[in-house]
């Protein structure tokens, strides 16, 4: 949700600013409604903040000057207690002589109780935060102990809530402290320079050496050390990684937008999510989750857990994995599965899917699983994001990061997963399903080659898409695997362009949906290849017939050579032919070509749209 950057350096440099300034920008896809930072300057506390984008915070630094530091924090907001704007941007202060600043991502539950306690002891606030609450009890707690460390950790042990918490003080330059519970906190390891950040693109301009933070944990920084402690007291190790993407691949490179970039990145997502998972026979190799084969081998059922496009491509794979494996499968809303009394036990195999790794409502969900006695392996993109440390197993999606708030590469990449995670559970249980497993895995590896083929001919799609700019609605349908296709194709147009648009499953339409063609209703229609089962093809394309004779402007994505959809389509949008099950990650791409290029369109921020945030690590 917010972006949190901490940063301590060499008193030579004093350049606090630049560097906070700097990871900011790289964070501020995770929030974007305000943005502050806080130095610690001559026995003082320096701080800027400013509601809106973080070009409004570095016009305020211009205008008004911050002087050079060693220490300092910055803060990328999206709200959740009081509105966006300047006062309860974060960095907030605290104590009498206002020597505390304070940062956080996450929700303190319990702060009514907590400032009805201050305000009692005369605390006057200047926000309508959580954040202030912290601030104010950190500052009275460090001026019992006379320690920073000690005092936050007398204060998080009050929380409730989730939290990311980072703090500096005035008299203490050289140190910045944090504290994480169900929030992500990673430290960067420099040469005479420490970083915090709520994910590793706050630092990667420094350092690609970095620490994992576990639950509770408090950690201090200096710039030459880093010390680890539980919240109550115990010394603790963190876990050191390197990181494995640099600071190119979390920069525009000449695109318009992040998500454009990543569009394009798709072949290579797939194909690194491919990549090392099978051995020089063909057979799939997950060593890497460590688990117990048999214990995989033994599980009776499948329940996928996620959130908006993660749900998406849960929902696609539950086609194929169940094909493959003959193991029901079912997938759930990670918000609604804890409480809808989940029938889950040690036989059942919960696969959450994360791009970010840190989605409150399905850390949750796996936690509840957890509880349940089911066996959990986390579909992520993130290392060492909290879903996947809070798992049995994590099978990484090597998407590299994704920036932009709608996502796209990481879609393809989490299909792409579970797929391998399918045919794996096919090869475990032997037989025609091993057989067949390695078949799909080779199909697999040609699919990167024609998403890139895919991705060169998308110029018709483009104008289609300017030409829509006033579009006010816009419906898609698709039926089997084309369903939840149709599901990511109106999410993607919703959240970027602002437009009003649904997807439907096309056996559906004449329960009901049909009743919104008008004459000119544009309509995606995802067409299932030929060589589906069951005639699936044949029953779509009289699907187009019966809304096209309705006046529907027809939109049709269809397998290359499938002459059938051409005399119902206004347009014709071919996809390379792969076989049915794989189909999906090809369709997908015209429909976030479209999305993109129509929001650019119309004037919007592609990668920052409004009201969201890259990662909801609120429930
Ligand atoms: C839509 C989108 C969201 C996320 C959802 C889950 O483009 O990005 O719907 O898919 O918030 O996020 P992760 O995958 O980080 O758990």
């Amino acid at each position: 949700m917010c972006g949190i950057v901490g940063y301590v350096g060499p008193e030579s440099n004093g350049r606090a600013l630049d560097v906070l300034v700097e990871g900011l920008a790289r964070l501020e896809y995770r929030g974007y409604d305000s943005a502050g930072v806080a130095l610690v300057a001559d026995g003082e506390i320096a701080w800027r903040k400013k509601a809106g984008k973080l070009a409004n915070l570095r016009a305020e630094i211009e205008a008004r000057p911050l002087p050079p530091s060693t220490t300092g924090i910055g803060h990328t907001r999206w709200a959740t207690h009081g509105g966006p704007t300047d006062e309860n941007a974060h960095p907030h202060l605290g104590g009498e002589d206002d020597k505390v600043a304070l940062i956080h991502n996450g929700i303190v539950e319990n702060f009514h109780v907590l400032k009805t306690e201050l305000l009692e002891q005369g605390v006057r606030f200047r926000s309508e935060t959580d954040t202030e609450v912290v601030a104010q009890l950190l500052a009275r707690a460090y001026a019992g102990v006379g320690d920073l460390t000690e005092a936050m950790r007398a204060v998080v042990n009050r929380l409730e809530g989730a939290f990311t918490l980072l703090a500096v003080h005035a008299d203490l330059p050289g140190t910045v402290v944090a504290a994480r519970r169900n929030s992500p906190l990673v430290i960067g390891l420099g040469d005479g320079e420490n970083f915090l950040g709520s994910d590793v693109a706050a630092f990667i301009g420094h350092t690609k050496q970095a620490m994992e933070v576990d639950q509770d944990q408090i950690v201090t920084i200096t710039k030459d050390t880093v010390e680890v402690m539980g919240f109550d007291g115990t010394p603790a190790q963190g876990k050191r990684f390197e990181v494995t993407w640099d600071a190119a691949q979390a920069e525009k490179g000449g695109h318009s937008s992040f998500m454009v970039k990543e569009i394009l990145e798709q072949p290579a997502a797939i194909n690194d999510t491919l990549l090392g998972r099978t051995d020089s026979t063909g057979a799939l190799v997950l060593d890497e989750m460590r688990i117990d084969p048999a214990r995989l081998a033994a599980v009776d059922k499948i329940v996928f857990v996620a959130c908006g496009t993660a749900f998406y491509s849960g929902l696609t794979a539950k086609y194929a994995i169940e094909r493959w494996t003959r193991l029901p499968c079912s997938v759930e809303l990670a918000h609604e599965f804890r409480y809808c009394d989940p029938v889950v036990d040690e036989k059942t195999l919960v696969v959450s899917i994360s791009q970010s790794g840190e989605t409150m409502d399905t850390l949750m969900a796996v936690k509840h699983a957890r509880e349940l006695g089911a066996l959990t392996i986390s579909i992520c993109n993130t290392h060492g994001a909290t879903i996947p440390r809070e798992s049995d197993a994590v099978l990484y999606t090597h998407a590299g990061p994704e920036i932009a708030v709608a996502s796209t590469k990481a879609f393809t990449a989490q299909i792409t997963a579970c797929y391998v995670l399918g045919l794996y559970l096919a090869q475990l249980r032997g037989g025609t399903h091993a057989e067949q497993a390695q078949q799909v895995m080779r199909e697999l590896h040609e699919v990167p080659a024609k998403v890139e083929d895919l991705l060169g001919r998308m110029d018709r799609v483009r104008e289609i898409a300017r030409f829509m700019a006033d579009t006010r609605s816009v419906l898609f349908l698709g039926r089997h695997v084309g369903y939840p296709i149709a599901l990511e194709g109106a999410l993607k147009l919703k959240e970027i362009a602002y437009i009003h648009a649904e997807g439907f499953a096309a056996g559906e339409l004449k329960h009901g949906p049909i009743a919104l063609i008008e004459p000119g209703q544009p309509v995606f229609i995802v067409v299932p290849s030929p060589t589906t089962p069951y005639s699936l093809h044949d029953k779509v394309v009289s699907n187009i017939q019966e809304i096209r004779a309705r006046g529907a402007r027809t939109l049709v994505i269809a397998e290359e050579g499938d002459e059938a959809v051409v005399p119902f389509a206004d347009e014709v949008i071919s996809v390379p032919a792969t076989s049915p099950l794989l189909a999906p990650l090809l369709t997908i791409v015209p429909l976030q070509v479209f999305a993109a290029e129509l929001a650019a369109a119309k004037g919007l921020d592609v990668d920052q749209p409004r009201n969201l945030a890259k990662s909801v690590t609120v429930e």
